[in-house]
């Protein structure tokens, strides 16, 4: 392993230090900062352009050239291939989606929509996952952990029982969607409902990760993060490698945003790509904490040289005030996102901007995505709300060439969908708001004229 061009950095620019890549580290010991992982360029067998990457489509009878993480292996050059787990992740596409463009106010052909759902475990974290995991078994780990809103757990639970690792999974009690857990437990993962919402998940399996030496694969593991870059690889191969205007995410614990904005900033480091499109992420008015750090206290990475203290007087006003994040896109429902700092750095990069959508926005949104036939979660659906926001606002133009990021399938959390379209949401989960796509189930007699008479009449 010692032989691969990789090593990992503390992203403080103050710091610096270099680490191995067969350190399990999830910040540095030194200062506490985020890592990154660095590669020697020079080192690294890199396509001419990206266009080379084409060939692996020949190859897809080899597992490595099949998934949609590892035939851009060259990018994320870390870990030897017979280490690698994957799980055929990343089968994912690009489509163009003028039904949903025409709803954010774009011009024909404008929006696409790159849809992460399709991934094994249904999100875009299979992407993450299977770099986690090569690494873990890389370095030999037995035991693999996390704290999670859904997506993360079910996705480890997956790849836990594909690479024979023992799965510990941390979730909120009763803050997880249902086709989340239920991935979870049918995976085999021993899921521990702590009495708490997600930050407290997470502050604790930092400390459980400590205390008994297992393996963290949340957003803080930077080798996880190598593996999202793939997304935007594909979303580029998606356009024939030509770069969009606008790439919009939704904004949880913000390693999509971080991630992307890394592969942005080496793809135009090396050449591969002419310019840097613009990012926008999405919280969820329910869970706003990245929109009022940057577009409230004006927080700016600065190069690095960022007002740290903003973020930790922020988080400590939520535990004086008893802040707590509240959204029916629970997966977003995060009010602590550890990857703020590596988020600020994607936004310098890629002249981004945030926003917050309501709720009601992102259900709206959400049924028109699905009405279009693709069909997403609640949190992915803050893509498609905040690209409209933006529209509406003049950031983005009506000729541009926007990228929503569908984080995660329909099915995650069919107790929203159904909540929308009937008016019936769950007592913990209400959404004010006019439901205008609302699409209502009918009742009818169990008679057939009755029903050839509903079915002729139109409402
Ligand atoms: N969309 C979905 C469907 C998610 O599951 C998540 C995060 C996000 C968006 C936010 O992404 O953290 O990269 O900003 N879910 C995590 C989980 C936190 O535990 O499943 P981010």
């Amino acid at each position: 392993m010692a032989d691969k061009p990789a090593h990992q950095q503390c992203i403080n620019v103050r710091c610096q230090a270099t680490f191995d890549i067969a350190e399990a580290l999830v910040a540095c010991p030194t200062c506490d900062s985020l890592l990154d992982v660095k590669y020697d360029w020079d080192k690294v067998h890199l396509p001419k352009t990206l266009s080379d990457f084409n060939k692996r489509w020949a190859r897809r009878d080899r597992m490595l050239d099949f998934s949609g993480v590892w035939r851009f292996r060259e990018l994320l050059d870390f870990c030897d291939d017979r280490y690698k787990v994957s799980q055929g992740e990343g089968q994912t596409l690009l489509q163009r989606c003028d039904g949903v463009g025409q709803y954010v106010g774009l011009k024909q052909g404008g929006l696409f929509l790159q849809y992460e759902g399709l991934n094994p475990s249904g999100s875009f974290k299979d992407n993450g996952m299977t770099a986690a995991f090569s690494h873990a078994s890389m370095i030999g780990a037995k035991r693999v952990c996390c704290a999670s809103t859904g997506n993360t757990s079910a996705s480890l639970a997956r790849y836990a029982s594909a690479a024979g690792m023992e799965a510990i999974v941390f979730v909120g009690s009763g803050r997880i969607a249902f086709g989340k857990l239920a991935q979870a437990l049918d995976y085999g993962a021993r899921t521990f409902q702590i009495a708490g919402d997600f930050d407290d998940c997470m502050a604790r399996v930092k400390e459980a990760t400590a205390a008994l030496g297992l393996y963290l694969v949340n957003s803080v593991n930077p080798f996880r993060l190598e593996g999202q870059k793939a997304i935007m690889l594909r979303v580029l191969e998606g356009l024939g490698w030509d770069v969009p205007d606008w790439i919009v995410v939704p904004g949880g614990n913000l390693g999509n945003s971080s991630s992307f904005g890394k592969m942005f900033g080496e793809l135009k480091e090396l050449g591969l790509i002419p310019r840097i499109p613009r990012l926008a992420v999405i919280n969820s008015s329910g869970a706003p904490t990245l929109d009022r750090l940057v577009n409230e206290k004006k927080l700016t990475y600065n190069g690095g040289e960022f007002d740290r203290q903003v973020i930790v007087d922020d988080f400590k006003w939520q535990d004086d005030t008893n802040t707590k994040p509240h959204t029916i896109a629970s997966a977003i429902e995060i009010s602590k996102p550890v990857n703020t700092t590596k988020c600020l750095r994607a936004l310098e990069i890629c002249d981004g901007v945030v926003r917050q959508v309501p709720d009601f926005e992102i259900m709206d949104a959400k049924a028109q995505v699905g009405r279009h036939g693709l069909g997403c979660e609640p949190a992915s659906a803050a893509s498609v709300a905040g690209a409209r926001l933006l529209v509406e606002q003049g950031v983005i133009d009506r000729d541009a060439r926007v990228v929503c990021i569908l984080t995660g399938h329909p099915l995650k959390d069919p107790n929203a969908s159904v909540g929308y379209h009937t008016g019936q949401y769950d007592p913990d989960h209400q959404v004010e708001g006019e439901r205008l796509y609302a699409n209502m189930p009918i009742p009818v007699a169990n008679d057939l004229d009755k029903i050839v008479e509903a079915i002729e009449t139109k409402a």
